[in-house]
């Protein structure tokens, strides 16, 4: 479902009189004060007042575009929110509008998932107007084998976008999980379509758990999976939190296609966790060791009976502690 359009035309807190609405959306003066009504009805405040018309002076929680732009600068030229109330997957959802010609910073946000998906082919847990739910279309002009780096990329501005929030100690799981107090925050899924040796396009889904109460978490992750307000103590305003996210992506994926994942190394590595601790490795190369850092391409850099070894792909658990650190 898409947003009544006089809440987009209010969205900004402007002034607007019924008659300057009615003329721009094309309907009677009766049927904006009837959509505001009912905007009214869902949790929107909207003032009234004779000779002036309406004003947005607060809105429900709700991943608003025109809030999310306002934080997010002009992160692409081609930036536009696609917001919906209910998807699949704003994955899918992206990749399609990506199949028909949508821009490199197209960003699709949905207040809940029914198909959320996770890494692995693991589904995403998605309650309704509690998180984050992002697929953003990149374009990058590059070989396929580049995508997982902007998945890296992205993590590190998913922990810069938690500390904004006030929220210290967020740490990367290799490749891209992010921890707070040990528990998943976020996850990251980058899906891409290419033609032979290049990229047709990148979908960079984001999931960031931010108001989500341990109960909204399905059981077999209670304990394993927080958000920020379980983390913190306070609630976090999403669209403002998206916004910045947005802006953080795209500073971090500029120096990424400038200088490659090497021009983030240093920072990437400030904030990964796995760093000097044992870990093992499954899925890809079976490998356990300790780790050592990442590489300028963003592989894992294990030390094991063998010598240094490089992990491109798989899952990493740390030694001995099964389970602690999953994929929710
Ligand atoms: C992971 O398993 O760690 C990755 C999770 C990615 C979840 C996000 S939520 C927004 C986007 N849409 C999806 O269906 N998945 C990603």
């Amino acid at each position: 479902m898409s947003r009544p359009a006089v809440l987009a035309a209010l969205e900004g807190g402007a002034w607007r009189s019924g008659a300057e609405l009615a003329g721009r959306l094309g309907i009677t003066r009766a049927a904006v004060w009837k959509q505001v009504a009912r905007l009214r009805a869902q949790g929107y405040e909207i003032e009234a007042a004779p000779g002036r018309g309406y004003r947005l002076l607060a809105s429900p929680d709700r991943l608003l575009p025109a809030v999310i732009e306002r934080h997010a600068g002009r992160p692409w030229p081609g930036f536009r929110v696609v917001h919906r109330e209910v998807v699949d997957s704003t994955n899918r959802l992206a990749a399609d509008l990506a199949r028909r010609g949508a821009p490199e910073g197209t960003a699709v946000v949905a207040e809940a998932q029914t198909a959320g998906r996770g890494r692995l082919g693991r589904s995403w847990a998605s309650p309704r107007a509690r998180n984050l739910y992002l697929s953003l279309v990149l374009r990058p002009p590059l070989a396929p084998s580049a995508a997982p780096q902007i998945a890296l990329a992205a993590a590190l501005s998913v922990v810069r976008a938690i500390a904004a929030e006030g929220a210290g100690g967020a740490e990367i799981k290799w490749p891209n999980d992010v921890l707070l107090g040990g528990a998943k925050v976020a996850g990251i899924l980058a899906e891409l379509e290419a033609e032979a040796e290049r990229l047709r396009f990148v979908v960079l889904g984001v999931g960031v758990n931010l108001n989500a109460r341990e109960a909204d978490f399905p059981a077999e992750l209670r304990g394993r999976a927080t958000s920020l307000l379980e983390t913190t103590g306070r609630r976090v305003d999403r669209a403002r939190f998206t916004g910045r996210l947005l802006g953080f992506l795209a500073r971090d994926y500029g120096v990424f296609l400038r200088g490659g994942f090497a021009a983030l190394r240093p920072e990437y590595e400030r904030f990964h966790g796995l760093r000097g601790r044992r870990v093992e490795v499954r899925g890809g190369v079976a490998a356990a060791g300790k780790v050592r850092g990442v590489d300028d391409d963003g592989a894992l850099l294990l030390e094991g009976p063998a010598g240094l070894v490089r992990i491109l792909a798989g899952e990493v658990t740390l030694s001995g502690a099964a389970g602690a650190w999953p994929c929710a």
